[in-house]
């Protein structure tokens, strides 16, 4: 039980690896606020907690991209839960293809939602965090906010930025007792990964996430968002009392192969 009697806010847990983590959260004893656009998607993860027995956990329709939307978060976790303790930032969209590809509204998109979204989140959480003596914030960037590659840059660019941000963050917000710190997934099988598969008319299952000839990494596999799910509780629970600023490589050795080379 490493998060007894602590609120959880969780962007994006409506899907992937922000489920798994509201779901992993409720396990150690949280009470998880599901934030996601989807409102479905997040009543839905509330529905698994509850089946599987978790406190009681509360789904908040929102936009991290829009700040009137990120106040309103910040207002029902007062007004409904009093406190927050754990600020997990995982809401997040992708964008494909070079700059010279990309439109004013492609960059607009996904600046918004991976980059000007967390810090939002941080803007009207964090005063509340405060107020209970301090807290921690787990930022999800990426493996390739390290590592280059063809094809994604502007995404990459968003997640290179959360680092900075969350470094920076780091320092800003200590006398509050708030440690800020971030995730740095590799490949993980997401729903998401799964549906792009099929309407490219490929199939992605657990089998990706075997160790297989060419699969990426030291580990030759994708993660299930679970194994993910686990560096995040790591550096949201006190287990991690003594780190901040710093970034925690859940990417099955992708980025240490690419530091080699
Ligand atoms: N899956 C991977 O391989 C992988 C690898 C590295 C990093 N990541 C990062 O991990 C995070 C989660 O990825 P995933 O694969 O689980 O994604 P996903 O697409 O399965 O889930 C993302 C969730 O975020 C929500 N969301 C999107 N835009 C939002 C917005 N503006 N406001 C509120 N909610 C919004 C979606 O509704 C969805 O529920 C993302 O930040 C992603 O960039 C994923």
């Amino acid at each position: 039980m490493r998060l007894r009697d602590k609120v959880a806010v969780v962007t994006g847990g409506g899907s992937g690896i922000g489920r798994a983590t509201c779901l992993l959260f409720a396990e150690e004893g949280a009470r998880v606020v599901v934030a996601d656009r989807d409102a479905g998607a997040a009543r839905d993860t509330v529905a698994r907690i509850a089946a599987a027995g978790g406190a009681p956990a509360m789904a908040i329709t929102v936009d991290v991209a829009r700040e009137a939307e990120v106040a309103a978060l910040g207002e029902a976790c007062r007004a409904r839960v009093g406190r927050a303790d754990v600020l997990v930032n995982d809401a997040g969209v992708r964008v494909w293809g070079p700059v010279t590809e990309a439109s004013e509204d492609d960059w607009n998109l996904i600046v918004g939602v991976n980059l000007r979204g967390v810090g939002l989140c941080c803007k009207h959480i964090i005063p509340l965090m405060a107020e209970g003596g301090g807290g921690s914030v787990v930022n999800v960037s990426s493996a390739n906010g390290v590592v280059g590659r063809s094809g994604m840059a502007l995404y990459d660019a968003t997640k290179a930025g959360v680092l900075g941000l969350t470094r920076s963050m780091a320092c800003d917000h200590r006398d509050q007792g708030i440690r800020v710190n971030a995730v740095l997934p590799g490949p993980t099988l997401t729903d998401f990964h799964v549906r792009r598969a099929a309407a490219a008319g490929r199939t992605l299952d657990e089998a990706v996430t075997r160790p297989h000839a060419g699969g990426p990494g030291i580990l030759r596999r994708h993660a299930l968002p679970r194994e993910i799910a686990f560096g995040i509780l790591f550096l949201a629970s006190d287990e991690s009392s003594y780190v901040t600023g710093a970034c925690l490589h859940v990417d099955g050795g992708l980025s240490a192969l690419a530091q080699r080379n």
